[in-house]
This record gives C-alpha cells, sequence and structure tokens, in this order.
C-alpha cells in the first residue's frame, strides 16, 4: 500500500496547486503515495467552530485550543489502519535536514500539523505525542508552506518519483564525500557554450567521463567548505578544511600549504574559464 500522508490545516485552499504541480502532483497521481488534507475547522464546535483563544498570561496572537486540535487528530488518525508518526510543523522543532527526509520517506503513514497564530497549546502537543519539525531558522505565517516543502521533499524520494534522468541520490545533501559526509551539488551548465562571453569549464566538453566526475566532486567538495563548514557538524563529523585537506593530499607543512593553497587547490585544477562560483 501507498504511504499516506494526512495534513491538518486551518487553511486547506492553499495546498490544491502545489499538490497537483510538477514532481509532486505526479507522483500523487501515478499512487506513489496519498495526501488527504482536512479542515481542523470541522471538527470544533458550532455555532462559531472556534479554533483558538487568548494566551494565559497575557501577550499578543492567538493560541489554538486543544480539544479542537484533539478531535481532528483522534478523527483523522482513525481514517486509516497504519499508526502515523505525528509531526507539528513549528519553528522550535528539529531542523528538517536530508537524513530525517529519508527517514519520512520510508515511514507508511505522516500526519502533518500546521499551526497558525502563536502556536498549539503545549498539553495538545504533548498529548497527542506530537514531534516538532522545523524548516529553518525564521518564522513563516503558517504550517503550510512547511507541510508543503515536508511533502515534497519525501515525494521526491519515492521509488518511480523522479524521471530516468534525475536522481534524488545525486543531489546536494544525499552525495557524499569518501568518508560518507554530506556534500553539496556541483555547478551546472548548459547549451550555448559561450554566453555573454562567459565560457563552459573545458572539461566539461571534453567527453572525458572520469575526468568529468572527478571535476564535479572536486566542485562539490570546494563549495561545501566554502558554503556551508556548518553542514558536515549538522550531521557527522565536521569537513577538513582546505589547508588540512591540502596538506594530507600533498605531505607539505600546515604553513606551506596555507602559502600555497589559493593557487594550487584541487578544485582548480580542472578548468580555468569557469566563472566566479561564491
Ligand atoms: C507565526 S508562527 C508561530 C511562531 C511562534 N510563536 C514562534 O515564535 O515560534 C505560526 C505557525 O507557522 C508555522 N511555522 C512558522 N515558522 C516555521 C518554521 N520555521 N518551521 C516550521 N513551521 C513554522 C508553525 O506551524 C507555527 O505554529
Amino acid at each position: 500500500m501507498a504511504p499516506r500522508i494526512d495534513i491538518l490545516s486551518l487553511f486547506p485552499e492553499v495546498f490544491p496547486a502545489a499538490l497537483s504541480s510538477s514532481i509532486l502532483g505526479r507522483a500523487i497521481s501515478d499512487g506513489l503515495l496519498s495526501v488527504h488534507v482536512h479542515d481542523i475547522r470541522q471538527w470544533a464546535e458550532l455555532p462559531h467552530r472556534k479554533v483558538d483563544d487568548r494566551p494565559f498570561g497575557g501577550g499578543p496572537g492567538m493560541v489554538f485550543m486543544c480539544e479542537p486540535l484533539a478531535a481532528a487528530v483522534e478523527a483523522v488518525e482513525a481514517l486509516d489502519a497504519r499508526r502515523a508518526r505525528r509531526i507539528l510543523l513549528a519553528p522550535a522543532g528539529q531542523p528538517m535536514t536530508q537524513p530525517l527526509v529519508n527517514a519520512l520517506a520510508s515511514t507508511e503513514r505522516l500526519m502533518l500539523l500546521c499551526g497558525h497564530y502563536e502556536g498549539v497549546d503545549q498539553r495538545a502537543i504533548d498529548a497527542l505525542e506530537f514531534e516538532e519539525v522545523s524548516i529553518g531558522d525564521f518564522v513563516v505565517s503558517g504550517g503550510e508552506l512547511p507541510a508543503l516543502l515536508l511533502v515534497d521533499a519525501v515525494a521526491r524520494l519515492l521509488p518511480g518519483a523522479l524521471g530516468h534522468d534525475a536522481s534524488a541520490a545525486e543531489d546536494s545533501f544525499s552525495i557524499t564525500d569518501d568518508h560518507g559526509q554530506p556534500l553539496l551539488d556541483c555547478p551546472h551548465y548548459t547549451r550555448p557554450r559561450v554566453w555573454r562571453e562567459r565560457t563552459v569549464p573545458e572539461v566539461l566538453l571534453s567527453g572525458d567521463h572520469q575526468a568529468i566526475a572527478s571535476w564535479r566532486r572536486s566542485e562539490s567538495e570546494h563549495r561545501t567548505r566554502t558554503r556551508r563548514p556548518d553542514l558536515v557538524s549538522l550531521h557527522g563529523q565536521p569537513l577538513e578544511d582546505e589547508a588540512s585537506m591540502l596538506q594530507r593530499s600533498t605531505g607539505l607543512d600546515a604553513t606551506a600549504v596555507r602559502r600555497s593553497a589559493p593557487c594550487c587547490a584541487g578544485h582548480m585544477s580542472a578548468g580555468t574559464s569557469r566563472p566566479q562560483r561564491n
């Protein structure tokens, strides 16, 4: 049976376009996963279908109340026999990283709760056993867009979701260095060969597949070291800095390496016509 994702939201109208477009839309229409969006207000009491109230202790904003949420979660849970892994999208949650997405992609059933306003009554989060997941260190107005990001990231990992010539295994965070640490993707180029006097790295035109693979790996490693030195510490061992890497590969002492690093770094050897990368 295909994995199932239930999304609980106060703004279900946000979802249809994203869930019916591009790779995600095709994955759903091909039956690789099913996604069901539920309006939480359905389970709020008449006549006003109130779902939020002012925070105890004062302060701005409104807080999602426990009872309508519990009623929604319990009713939606009962729609499928598989127990859902429950996730509240929240800035205070664990960061959404590729390893987390990989784990979610092999989960049979997810239930995503989109917060709004100030947030959700903590008692509901605890009692209903929601894990909290954040899409980054910034705040958006509601959990709908974060939920869509999560669904998209999961869907593209499902077998058959991507076409032949696109593989999630070759994307940033999935490609790894020799120590199994995640790397950013390399730069890409397409026709024409010269655009506004900017050329394409020669190696990519050489037809030498081994040289191309080695250039791409080297570019990935360079990008990761220079743009995201924090990346590996999120996932495992820190990346070697450029000087230590050169020291290891050349046998030079650290001072000599630092002096020579700008002119003899491995990533510079593959092509000199490349535009600025950073
Ligand atoms: C305005 S935010 C609430 C912010 C909350 N008072 C705080 O400071 O952490 C409203 C809702 O948007 C969603 N949201 C906002 N930023 C998010 C993020 N970085 N990751 C995941 N969800 C987020 C959450 O569902 C949240 O309940």
